[in-house]
């Protein structure tokens, strides 16, 4: 039997931190008014790294790809899958693994990017799994990579506090011993795209619709909830495990208070729970792999144990893998 196996994590943000202080101050020259004690309470969000003028996409997931790549010791040429999960690619087409796989000069196999907003790296993973399983493909590179900042309405103080930019990735690799064990993805397209979306598209030339994330926060608030406690039964009685096996516990990193109130149903001791939303605030497709390889770097997960991944999004699209690491 085929599984396959992380081998590696790597992450990548831009320059510089603006903190709650420094974002309230420039929101509040604006005449938009809030504060670090808001944003610290309602979201336990410090800071978030946004990104400067120029950086793009595809540079982000390059240097994150770069870094798992170098901690999992393969040469880009082993490289023979791609997949990129972002809302915010930097140009319609080519996609982004597509320039992906020009910068860091693998030349076979496949790669596509994949669109499921903040669930979109749990998507990416899934799917990554599923295609190394049939035997075809060999080693792939995931990446989760937003840059949410350039779609928040910065006039919108119940949106534009609560994202930040960056980019994570895992090195996937087959193998004989189980790795990722079991995954769930969900998706209730019934949501109004009023109470989570972005309307723009573009037709004859020019930009249409609402160019700007809209969110209704108490209503995903409480799907959040729901959703992640639900999947998080599910994919354990999938893998045959129960919520004492889990050693580390890698939620989507949107709110803390959702983070906390997760754990609490699903029963996972909060001393297991990965916490970054903190420092990135919500990175969209990048808060679970940038959560991930931060705690794999300070050794918070170590060989053999059970970890719980978890992300939902605007769809609504939702979803869960528990890997052995
Ligand atoms: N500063 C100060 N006050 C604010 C701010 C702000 N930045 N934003 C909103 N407020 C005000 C509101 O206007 C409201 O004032 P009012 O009572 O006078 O009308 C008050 O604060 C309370 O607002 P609520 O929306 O009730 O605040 P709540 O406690 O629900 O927190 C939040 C809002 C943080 C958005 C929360 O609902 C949340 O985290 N929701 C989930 C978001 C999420 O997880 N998204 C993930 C998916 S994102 C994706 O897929 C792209």
């Amino acid at each position: 039997q085929i599984y396959s196996k992380i081998i590696g994590t790597g992450s990548a943000l831009p320059q510089r931190a603006t903190d709650n202080q420094a974002l309230a101050d420039e929101l509040g020259l604006r005449g938009i008014q809030t504060s670090d004690e808001w944003i610290r309470t309602r979201t336990g969000i410090e800071k978030r790294y946004l990104a400067e003028r120029g950086l793009t996409t595809t540079q982000l997931a390059e240097r994150a790809a770069k870094s798992a790549l170098w901690d999992a010791g393969v040469d880009p040429s082993e490289i023979d899958l791609i997949i990129v999960a972002t809302t915010t690619p930097d140009m319609i087409f080519p996609s982004t693994a597509c320039q992906l796989q020009k910068l860091l000069g693998c030349s076979k196999g496949a790669a596509f990017d994949l669109q499921a907003v903040c669930a979109g790296f749990i998507y990416a993973l899934t799917n990554a799994d599923a295609l190394i399983r049939t035997g075809v493909y060999k080693k792939a590179i995931v990446v989760g990579v937003d840059i949410m900042s350039r779609i928040v309405d910065w006039d919108d103080r119940s949106t534009c506090v609560l994202f930040g930019d960056g980019a994570g990735a895992v090195i996937l690799e087959a193998s004989n011993e189980p790795g990722i064990l079991a995954a769930r993805l969900s998706v209730d397209g019934t949501l109004d795209e009023n109470v989570l979306g972005c309307k723009a598209f573009i037709n004859g030339g020019e930009v249409h619709g609402d160019p700007y994330v809209r969110m209704d926060g108490q209503h995903v608030f409480r799907m959040a909830v729901s959703s992640m406690s639900e999947s998080a039964k599910a994919v354990l009685s999938d893998a045959g495990l129960s919520v004492e096996d889990i050693d580390c516990y890698v939620p989507h990193q949107a709110n803390l208070r959702i983070m906390q109130k997760v754990a609490q149903k699903i029963g996972i001791d909060e001393n297991k729970m990965v916490v970054t939303v903190n420092r990135h605030g919500n990175t969209s497709a990048a808060s679970v792999p940038l959560a991930l390889d931060n705690a794999a770097r300070h050794n918070d997960i170590k060989k053999n144990d059970i970890v719980l991944m978890q992300a939902v999004g605007a769809g609504m699209a939702w979803g869960s893998v528990l890997v052995k690491w």
